[in-house]
């Protein structure tokens, strides 16, 4: 069996750690190349995975030289729009990870030059084949809830770290954290509800914690803070210090900061940023539904908790916890769900959309996660990000008609 030829654009945590390693043991697919603007970054990826690789700096000479079936982008979010135009207009097919594009033009310009490709663009909504949304997903359509008019969604992050100390904690490299995180969940809406169209939206985020007045140590007089984990005199009392010695952090040592300038490990109180540590957005959709999302991160723990309330009952489910407990209405009954953990990043989703993206490849499954799909929760987040910075409701057709 001939095994399908996959490239990487992007080759950090997600090109690396989830997808490298993921394609490494498929037995229908292999990754033969990265392309990332950073060699030291590509050498220790390939390091990482332990498999020879080709690198390059340029995506149409990889998917030439390569011969590609297709290529996963998991470069940082604002160059999705390029990366992925140029992709498609070598004729290859695409798996990008979320989100689709900062802005609706970027995931319109997307959706068009897959058309003139004739190509596959799917989106990595992960979430999707997450084994509790599944199943929350089913007791929707099962009915048991009747007509879901109201959604709820908290997402809580553990430290912050991640957000608050890379690139996704500036809104010109991801077009705000609604669209870079929060655009798994307005995707889990519309996919729970079957795609209703998102109308209006409202948002209120800050920064109320991550900032120089909230260190969370004694700073001496004459002793600096930062600029990084690793360089910071209070590392060894800091109890928010990332730790960037484990073997993938490899790609993010000197050498490789050298060449780009991107650290990992920025203090998460002293870098600059105008992205939000917590915020709450509200969304309404073209048949009534209400959602709420709120996002936080700086909090002792990590999750993703949703509640859904319907004409016939309520569900509550905990994606840590593995559970879903459904509350029929005029009852005291709790129907709980365990749901078994699987293995794999995202509770086993990650690996499960790789095998769902090649059965989409081979023909054996239709594209369920579309472009447009992607083009929708950005349309979302970005609403949001609007509503916030201008303190107003924004409807969603306003950012069609740019
Ligand atoms: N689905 C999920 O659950 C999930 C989780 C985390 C991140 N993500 C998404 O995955 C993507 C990558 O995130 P990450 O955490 O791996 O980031 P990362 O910073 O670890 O890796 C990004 C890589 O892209 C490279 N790069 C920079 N500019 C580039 C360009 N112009 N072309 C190609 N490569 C370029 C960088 O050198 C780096 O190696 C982002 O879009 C992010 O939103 C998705």
């Amino acid at each position: 069996m001939k095994k399908l030829k996959f490239g990487v654009i992007g080759a950090g945590s997600r090109g690396v750690a989830c997808f490298g390693e993921i394609i490494k043991k498929n037995p229908e697919a292999e990754l033969v190349a990265l392309c990332d603007p950073n060699p030291v970054r590509m050498e220790e990826a390939a390091k990482i995975l332990g498999i020879p690789l080709k690198f390059y700096s340029n995506v149409t000479d990889m998917i030439k030289k390569e011969q590609l079936d297709a290529v996963i982008i998991t470069s940082p979010d604002h160059y999705h729009e390029d990366n992925a135009v140029e992709a498609l207009s070598c004729g290859v097919n695409v798996l990008i990870d979320k989100p689709l594009a900062t802005t609706v033009k970027g995931c319109r310009n997307i959706i068009e030059a897959a058309e003139k490709a004739g190509k596959i663009i799917m989106i990595g909504f992960n979430l999707r084949h997450n084994a509790v949304l599944k199943r929350l997903k089913s007791i929707v359509s099962e009915g048991k809830l009747g007509d879901v008019f109201l959604l709820e969604n908290r997402e809580f992050y553990d430290g912050g770290r991640t957000y608050m100390s890379r690139w996704n904690r500036s809104y010109k490299e991801c077009g705000g954290l609604w669209i870079h995180k929060g655009s798994h969940d307005f995707d889990v809406f519309q996919w729970l509800l079957d795609f209703p169209k998102p109308v209006k939206v409202s948002a209120f985020a800050g920064i109320n914690v991550f900032n120089p007045e909230h260190i969370p140590f004694k700073v001496e007089p004459g002793t600096k803070v930062g600029p990084t984990c690793h360089q910071c005199a209070y590392g060894d009392i800091c109890p928010d210090k990332y730790n960037i010695e484990n073997i993938q952090d490899s790609q993010w040592k000197d050498e490789a900061v050298a060449v780009d300038g991107y650290s990992k490990d920025l203090c998460m109180y002293m870098s600059d940023k105008d992205n939000h540590d917590n915020g709450i957005a509200l969304v309404e959709y073209e048949n009534g539904t209400r959602a709420s999302h709120m996002e936080c991160f700086v909090t002792p723990i990590s999750d993703r908790l949703y509640t859904l309330v319907g004409t016939l009952g309520q569900a509550e489910a905990s994606l840590t916890n593995h559970v879903i407990k459904v509350r029929p209405r005029w009852s005291q009954e709790v129907i709980t769900y365990e749901i078994p953990e699987e293995t794999g990043g995202h509770g086993g989703a990650d690996p499960k959309l790789v095998d769902y993206f090649i059965k989409v490849l081979k023909g054996e499954l239709p594209n369920g996660s579309t472009a447009e799909h992607g083009m929708w929760s950005t349309a979302v987040g970005q609403a949001a990000e609007i509503a916030r910075r201008e303190n107003r409701v924004v409807e969603v057709k306003e950012l069609f008609n740019k």
